[in-house]
C-alpha cells in the first residue's frame, strides 16, 4: 500500500436536511453508535495510516476542538480552521491550504464529513498515484441513482462528465455517483479561488474536466450511506452497531444493541436492530426499541414502541406512544398514547400532550 497522505475533513455544513438534530449540534458531532459520527471517520482515516488531519469548520465550529483536542488520544495531529463566512465545499478546501504540509505533487485526501462507507482509503490513494491523476474520486455504485449527480467513466476509469440529477430514464447513463471522498494533487487545491464560496462538486470538478485535467474514478460497491437525512442517520448508526458498516470507533461489541454506561434499561424492555441507548437514558418496562438511536438522558416510558427513530438529548417519550421513522428533538416531550410516523420531526423543546397525535383512528 502507498503511504497515506494527510487529510482534510469537511465538517462546516449547516446540515439543514438533518434538522432538528443539527439545531444544537453540527452534523458530524451527532452521535452515531454512541460517539460523534466524526469519531468513526477519524478512526478509519487513522487505520489507513493518516496522521495529520485538518478539520474545515464553519457552522457551530466551537464544539469540535473541546472534544477532539489536538488528536493525540486518537494517534492523530488535528488542526482546526474556521471560515468567517461559509465558503462551500471547494472554498473550505482552499481555505485550509496553508495548514497542509504536502509538496505540490503530493496526494491530499479529502472527505465529506457525513459519509459512512467501507471505502478502502489506501486503494483510492494507490489508484491516484498509479494513474498519475490530478484528482481521484471515490465513485459508489447505487441501485437507484435518481437522487444523485452521476459520474460516468471510460474503460480505464477516467471521468468523462459530471451530470446533474437525472430527470428522465434516458439520462441515467451510469449507476456511479460521487461518493464524497477524493484525493487531490496538492497544487490543484492551491488553484481553487480564494475569498469566495466555491462548490467543489458544481464548480471545481466540471472546471477541471473542461480544462483537460485528469480526473480518475475508483468505482466500488462497498457499504456507502450519506447520513444527511434523519432516516439515513438512524440507519447508519444501526448499521455500525450491527457491524454492517465498519468502524474501529464503535464503543463496544457489535450486536443487536449498544447500551452506554449509566443508561437504565428495564429488564423486560426489548432492544433490537442495532439500537443505541445513550448515557443516562432510561428505558421503561415493556418498551420496545428497534433500529433506533436514543441519545443521552432521554426517557422512553413503559410500553412505548420506538422503531427506526431518533430521540434527542433529554427528550421524553410517553407511555405506550408509538414512534416509527420519527425524530424527536433535544428536550422535546411527547406525551403518552401518541402515534408519530413517517418522517415526522418534533422540534427541540416542543411539548405534545397525551393522546395529541394519531395516524390511525383507534384510541
Ligand atoms: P444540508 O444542509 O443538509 O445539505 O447539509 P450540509 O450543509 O452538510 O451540506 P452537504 O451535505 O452538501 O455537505 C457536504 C459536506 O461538506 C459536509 O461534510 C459538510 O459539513 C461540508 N460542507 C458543506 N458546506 C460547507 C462549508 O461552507 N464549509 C465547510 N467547512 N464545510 C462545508
Amino acid at each position: 500500500m502507498t503511504k497515506a497522505p494527510e487529510a482534510i475533513l469537511l465538517v462546516g455544513g449547516r446540515g439543514t436536511r438533518l434538522r432538528p438534530l443539527t439545531v444544537n449540534t453540527p452534523k458530524p458531532m451527532v452521535p452515531a453508535a454512541g460517539v460523534p459520527f466524526l469519531a468513526h471517520q477519524l478512526a478509519r482515516a487513522r487505520a489507513a495510516g493518516v496522521e495529520h488531519i485538518v478539520l474545515a469548520t464553519s457552522y457551530l465550529a466551537e464544539v469540535f476542538e473541546p472534544y477532539f483536542g489536538d488528536g493525540s488520544a486518537l494517534g492523530l495531529r488535528i488542526d482546526y480552521v474556521t471560515e468567517r463566512e461559509p465558503l462551500g465545499t471547494g472554498g473550505a478546501i482552499r481555505n485550509v491550504a496553508s495548514h497542509l504540509e504536502s509538496g505540490p505533487d503530493d496526494p491530499v485526501l479529502i472527505f465529506n464529513g457525513d459519509i459512512l462507507t467501507g471505502l478502502d482509503i489506501g486503494a483510492l490513494v494507490g489508484t491516484h498515484v498509479t494513474t498519475g491523476a490530478d484528482v481521484s474520486l471515490h465513485l459508489s455504485r447505487v441501485e437507484d441513482p435518481r437522487a444523485f449527480g452521476l459520474v460516468p467513466t471510460d474503460a480505464s476509469g477516467r471521468v468523462l462528465a459530471f451530470l446533474e440529477k437525472p430527470q428522465t430514464p434516458e439520462e441515467i447513463v451510469t449507476d456511479q455517483i460521487n461518493a464524497g471522498a477524493y484525493v487531490f494533487r496538492r497544487r490543484i487545491i492551491d488553484s481553487i479561488p480564494t475569498g469566495r464560496p466555491v462548490s467543489v462538486e458544481r464548480e471545481t470538478f466540471p472546471g477541471l474536466l473542461e480544462s483537460g485535467a485528469h480526473l480518475q474514478g475508483m468505482v466500488d460497491s462497498t457499504y456507502w450511506l450519506d447520513l444527511g437525512t434523519p432516516q439515513a442517520f438512524v440507519r447508519g448508526s444501526a448499521d455500525l452497531v450491527l457491524g454492517h458498516a465498519p468502524s474501529p470507533a464503535v464503543p463496544g461489541r457489535c450486536g443487536e444493541h449498544l447500551v452506554l454506561p449509566g443508561a437504565e434499561v428495564a429488564e423486560d424492555a426489548k432492544l433490537t436492530g442495532g439500537t443505541v441507548i445513550g448515557e443516562g437514558a432510561v428505558i421503561g418496562e415493556g418498551a420496545r426499541v428497534g433500529g433506533s438511536t436514543v441519545l443521552a438522558g432521554a426517557v422512553i416510558a413503559p410500553g412505548a414502541v420506538v422503531t427506526d427513530s431518533l430521540v434527542g438529548v433529554s427528550a421524553r417519550v410517553g407511555a405506550r406512544t408509538v414512534l416509527d421513522g420519527a425524530v424527536i428533538g433535544d428536550g422535546a416531550v411527547v406525551g403518552a398514547d401518541n402515534e408519530l410516523r413517517d418522517g415526522v420531526r418534533v422540534w427541540c423543546g416542543a411539548v405534545l400532550p397525551d393522546g395529541a397525535v394519531r395516524f390511525s383512528s383507534d384510541q
